[in-house]
């Protein structure tokens, strides 16, 4: 298959509409390549290109049929239309239609057409030129990009055009609003979600036609209207209400600003203090209930304060570093409510973050896995053995026989199979040996070694429980995160290790009452420390204290 590009835009290869070309032939060759078709892809850059424009002789009709009169670099994109099996015509919306210099290349494809009025079957228009050269097999799509938020409604003139030129419905349209987006490479993420979709729809393409799901996702909006409207204007680093150019970090903390998600909103009204330390340059983001605002006189208190190099901040806007290894780095600090940064995409991912999210738990079948599933396990032995020692061991079988039945609503994960598994066996120990303490020493000592050895894993236990609270799988990428519930994990094992020896030491003794004791503070303190070390350690990090 042979595939003209036609770019329509002035930038060249910086095109925005371009990016979506390129994706859509991506998806379109590998796909032919699949099924052992071959393809061959020629771009032709109308700027770059001398093509005058029509002088209406119709000398092409007349004097020298087929043949224009002017010599230039149009006699050569005759050539390639003809050649080519599909025409893909990329273009940026110029006043709601295809750019001039685009235009006088579509006017220049006069002399493939011949002179004599015909009659149109599809009701277009008033009358045709039938085409002189035989075009019957060609195929067409249009891939464009405008500046509104939507495509909607901005396109009619662009398609009225190419019914009568194609033929109705006989061309493939892919038009995407807040088509400068692309360039923002703060944006990738939604953006390259997006051109995902286009290599789809040119998949598909190659397989006949664009599947109607693919269609749909590609009429999706890239960002809500409010926050496009918010981004694109900050964008142009001019102030709304003085006309003069702003501050580079000023526009830049504007953007950040607009992506603030306002149904992130908990009640608690936010001020996120940017510092940007090299610059000297301090602004403060409003975030509401309505949306966020701008501050750039200081007079607000804040909530949470960054303070960054405006570089290392810029990088990791972009992506090129991640936010969480960055501050573990001590590239930046934070003080104040270390809440939203834990939650950053919760408040600045854009509402489809949160949406989607929220989609993906739904459309989940199970819930993520909690570790009562996992304690429920240790818990029943525990407590069954000091209530009844004979009945103990069978309450403990027939609990851990039906936790995946009481908690068949969440997903069940290796730590809770372990825990049941060990359970089990300790109660068939104690049934066989009859030897209630043993059970418990060994339950403490395994319930030890569990969490002590999932430290020399890459998940330790607390972890395989909490990192959905925290991007889910991604938690795991998150060097704080990780420390946090590595040093956790060891210190509930290293407690529980302890607890199997001095019980096994001093039970004999007259120091039993205290081991009960022990045995039972200790737990509710590590617990309590817990609860404190996993807010404290990440802010103590965030601050810079940690060296
Ligand atoms: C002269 C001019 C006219 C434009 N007219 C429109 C328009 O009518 N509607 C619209 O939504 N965007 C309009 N835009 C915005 C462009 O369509 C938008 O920036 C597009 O993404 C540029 O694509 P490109 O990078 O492929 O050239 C216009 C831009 C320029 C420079």
């Amino acid at each position: 298959m042979n595939i003209l590009v036609i770019n329509g835009s002035p930038k060249g290869d910086k095109s925005n509409s371009l990016r979506l070309a390129n994706a859509f032939i991506k998806g379109l060759c590998e796909e032919k390549k699949r099924v052992k078709l071959s393809t061959e892809v020629e771009q032709l850059d109308v700027a770059k290109l001398h093509i005058e424009g029509c002088k209406g002789c119709f000398a092409c009709w007349k004097a020298t049929p087929g043949k224009c009169c002017i010599k230039d670099d149009m006699t050569m994109v005759l050539q390639k239309i003809l050649w080519a099996d599909l025409i893909v015509y990329s273009f940026p919306l110029y006043y709601f239609n295809v750019p001039g210099t685009l235009k006088n290349l579509i006017d220049r494809q006069l002399p493939m057409v011949l002179p004599f009025m015909s009659e149109r079957e599809d009701g277009v228009g008033s009358g045709s030129h039938d085409a002189r050269y035989d075009m019957s097999g060609k195929k067409y799509v249009l891939i464009s990009t405008c500046g509104f938020y939507s495509s909607k409604g901005n396109y009619d003139s662009v398609c009225q055009m190419f019914d009568h030129i194609c033929g109705k419905e006989k061309y493939e349209t892919i038009f995407c609003g807040q088509g400068e987006l692309f360039r923002v490479k703060e944006l990738h993420g939604r953006t390259d979600e997006y051109l995902r979709q286009v290599e789809k729809a040119g998949t598909e393409y190659a397989c006949g036609k664009i599947e109607e799901d693919t269609k749909s996702k590609l009429e999706e909006l890239l960002f809500p209207k409010e926050v496009f409207e918010r981004m694109a204007d900050a964008s142009w680093g001019v102030s709304k209400e003085s006309g003069e150019k702003e501050a580079e970090s000023l526009v830049f903390t504007r953007q950040m600003a607009a992506l603030y998600n306002p149904k992130s909103h908990d009640g608690k009204d936010r001020v996120l203090e940017m510092c940007y330390t090299d610059l000297g340059q301090t602004y403060q983001i409003l975030m509401t209930t309505t949306g966020s605002k701008v501050v750039t006189d200081g007079s607000l208190k804040y909530t949470t304060r960054i303070e960054t190099p405006y570089d290392v901040w810029v990088s990791i806007a972009q992506n090129e570093i991640r936010g969480d290894e960055a501050l573990m780095k001590q590239m930046y600090k934070v003080s104040g409510d270390f809440d939203l940064m834990i939650n950053w995409n919760k408040y600045f991912g854009g509402e489809e973050a949160v949406e989607e999210k929220q989609t993906a738990v739904s459309n989940k079948a199970k819930k993520p896995p909690v570790m009562t599933t996992m304690l429920l396990a240790w818990i029943s032995f525990w407590v069954a053995m000091s209530v009844n020692e004979q009945m103990g061991p069978l309450v403990t079988l027939a609990v851990g026989a039906c936790i995946p039945l009481f908690m068949h609503k969440h997903e069940i994960v290796w730590f809770d199979k372990l825990s049941i598994a060990a359970t089990a066996l300790l109660s068939i120990l104690v049934l066989v040996t009859e030897n209630t303490f043993l059970g418990i020493i060994l339950s403490y000592f395994l319930f030890g070694v569990m969490w002590l050895g999932s430290c020399f894993t890459k998940e330790p236990v607390c972890a395989a429980y909490v990192k959905y609270d925290y991007n889910g799988e991604d938690a795991l990428n998150n060097p704080i995160f990780m420390k946090t519930n590595y040093i956790i994990a060891a210190g509930w094992g290293i407690l529980y290790i302890a607890m199997a020896v001095w019980t096994y030491l001093l039970s004999g003794t007259s120091l039993v009452q205290m081991v009960v004791l022990l045995n039972n503070i200790m737990p509710a303190f590590m617990g309590i420390f817990t609860v404190w070390f996993q807010k404290w350690y990440p802010a103590w990090v965030a601050g810079g204290k940690a060296k």
